[in-house]
């Protein structure tokens, strides 16, 4: 594929080589290119804009919701809702499953989202992003219940997230590899600059919250003290370790340097299992990870194994680098 294709042109290409007629999916990546268009240039404006900070509002998840974190979300909806491609959304901003208002044509997939990640970091100009994930819709009401959403990620029709960063990147994939874009501000298109990304299999460079440390497993523990031991320790290597408290940018920053990123069980807060969303954030990333050759596991299952049984569940997450995971998971099977 040609560096300085469209991202139209790609997912046209991708299309045909599929062999498939499924132009519903094309459009509705479509409209959610542009939905990550409009949120770039939300997010971008920064202070200009007059949105900066928290509102008085908790989401579903008990995270005080910032400005942005709710105008993301409206500009996601408002601006997919309308194609005709999709049957309900879900997104880590809304309680319920969101209906496709009646005035517009309904389709045949469901899209989960989160219209903001890393909505801490916004007030201080440190990458965001948007991560989604796209599901079939098998039955045929007009109101999906949240029950048709909980389809394990190895489901997923298509997944991909926006990095709002130094520029704005967008990196997708529908099952046959992953493929990244950035966003060319002055024709205002995605062209495709990371064609066919793979994870590096090895790595000396880590991405744990480490303040959480007494609160994790032994076998994660475990890892992180060989990691910091060094050249002198178990490992036999110095390992460097980054935490933007962004996952796509961590993610972003996996696939392009190769790295593991540990959101991991912890007793924290026992009734959640982990931090990050299984729908939002773990089962598109977890099928962008695979798909550039990486691992993502829960520490004891594929995290696209597993069978969602509520919309905002939690699961905890350890993914990148294929052979470093692999040592991770190693040391959960010890314990
Ligand atoms: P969100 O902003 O969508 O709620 O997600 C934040 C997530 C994830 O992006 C990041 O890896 C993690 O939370 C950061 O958590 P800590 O603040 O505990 O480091
Ligand atoms: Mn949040
Ligand atoms: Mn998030
Ligand atoms: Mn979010």
């Amino acid at each position: 594929m040609q560096i300085g294709t469209t991202i139209t042109q790609f997912l046209a290409d991708e299309q045909r080589k599929l062999n498939t007629n499924q132009t519903d999916l094309l459009e509705l990546m479509g409209q959610v290119v542009t939905a990550c268009k409009v949120i770039a240039t939300a997010v971008n404006k920064g202070a200009l804009s007059g949105v900066m900070g928290s509102l008085d509002t908790e989401n579903i998840q008990g995270e005080t919701q910032k400005k942005l974190d709710v105008i993301t979300n409206e500009i996601f909806m408002q601006t997919t809702e309308r194609g005709g491609q999709l049957a309900a959304m879900a997104s880590e901003e809304m309680d319920d499953v969101y209906h496709i208002p009646g005035q517009y044509p309904r389709g045949k997939y469901l899209i989960v989202f989160d219209p903001l990640d890393g909505s801490s970091n916004v007030d201080v100009n440190i990458s965001v992003g948007t991560i989604f994930s796209i599901l079939e819709y098998k039955g045929d009401s007009a109101t999906p219940a949240a029950a048709e959403f909980l389809q394990p990620g190895t489901q997923q029709v298509a997944a991909g997230y926006a990095l709002y960063g130094s520029s704005t990147m967008l990196v997708i994939t529908t099952g046959h590899g992953v493929n990244g874009f950035t966003l060319d501000v002055n024709i205002g298109e995605f062209l495709l600059t990371h064609p066919n990304m793979m994870i590096a299999p090895d790595t000396k460079e880590f991405a744990i919250n480490a303040s959480n440390e007494r609160f994790w497993e032994a076998p994660v523990q475990r890892y992180v003290r060989e990691c910091v031991a060094g050249k002198t320790g178990p490992r036999g290597r110095d390992f460097n370790m980054r935490w933007v408290a962004s996952m796509v940018a961590e993610v972003h920053r996996i696939i392009i340097r190769g790295g593991v990123f540990m959101y991991p069980k912890d007793t924290k807060d026992p009734a959640k299992a982990g931090k990050l969303r299984l729908m939002y954030e773990a089962n598109p990333m977890s099928f962008i990870v695979e798909q550039a050759g990486g691992i993502s596991s829960t520490g004891r299952q594929r995290i696209l194994d597993v069978q969602p049984e509520g919309l905002h569940q939690r699961v905890p997450v350890i993914l990148g680098s294929k052979n470093e995971v692999e040592v991770i998971l190693s040391y959960h099977k010890d314990m």
